[in-house]
């Protein structure tokens, strides 16, 4: 499963660049507004500044909600650098869109994804990347791994190439569900990521072995 940070904060990208198991890199309008970013300029420098610290695919949000406004603003972040993923809401003019992008080899991420349904469309579309947004469910009571589940059938059944990007994932339990139920990816705050490496056992076992090391030191 590829490992994508979900942050927009270049500390946390570069800490989980450095760990070596970074793949990936998913921002929206919310995450890029927490860092203070602010006007075109500033916010198409940021996308670059990304780009320069990952090797993998990073999802930039168009703000348009209009097929015209969709494709115009997603062509300009597609030709910032080839790293860049045209993130388009899960609408009537984004499905038309991320065909439009399909046809034109631009990457695309699907998001606000909360059915199954809507993770079809988006593969049908010929979306590279779907969000479903596991913890968004969670809160509002319905299960967002199983939403997961139920896509990852759909798509198997069909043989579509869309990626599943689990999204709003908001600790280390959903990293590894995510993992046992076949996502493609999981988009996650560096502190879930980080959470993976956590277990007393682990501290316990090292604190002991280095102990014992000093014996024959
Ligand atoms: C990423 O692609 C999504 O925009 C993000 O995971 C949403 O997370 P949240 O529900 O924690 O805002």
């Amino acid at each position: 499963m590829k490992f994508f940070i979900d942050t927009a904060n270049l500390e946390q990208i570069k800490e989980a660049q450095d760990l070596g198991v970074l793949d990936g890199v998913t921002t929206n309008p919310s995450l890029m507004a927490k860092e203070g970013i602010k006007g075109h300029e500033n916010v198409i420098n940021h996308y670059k500044a990304i780009c320069e610290i990952v090797d993998g695919d990073v999802s930039a949000e168009v703000i348009a909600t209009d097929y015209e406004g969709i494709v115009k603003e997603g062509e300009a972040l597609a030709a910032l650098n080839p790293q860049i993923v045209v993130k388009v809401p899960m609408i009537k003019d984004g499905i038309k869109a991320i065909k439009y992008f399909s046809s034109k080899g631009i990457k695309t991420n699907c998001t606000l994804v909360f059915s199954a349904g809507q993770a079809l469309l988006a593969a049908k579309a010929g979306a590279t990347y779907v969000s479903p947004f596991i913890g968004r469910l969670d809160d509002v009571s319905t299960d967002g791994l199983e939403l997961i589940a139920q896509i990852r059938i759909i798509f198997d059944n069909y043989g579509y190439d869309t990626q599943i990007l689990s999204a709003s994932v908001r600790h280390t339990m959903h990293i590894i569900k995510c993992a046992e139920l076949g996502s493609d990816v999981a988009t996650c705050p560096l502190s879930a990521i980080l959470g993976l490496l956590n277990h007393p056992l682990t501290d316990n076992g090292l604190k002991k072995f280095l102990e014992d090391a000093k014996k024959f030191q």
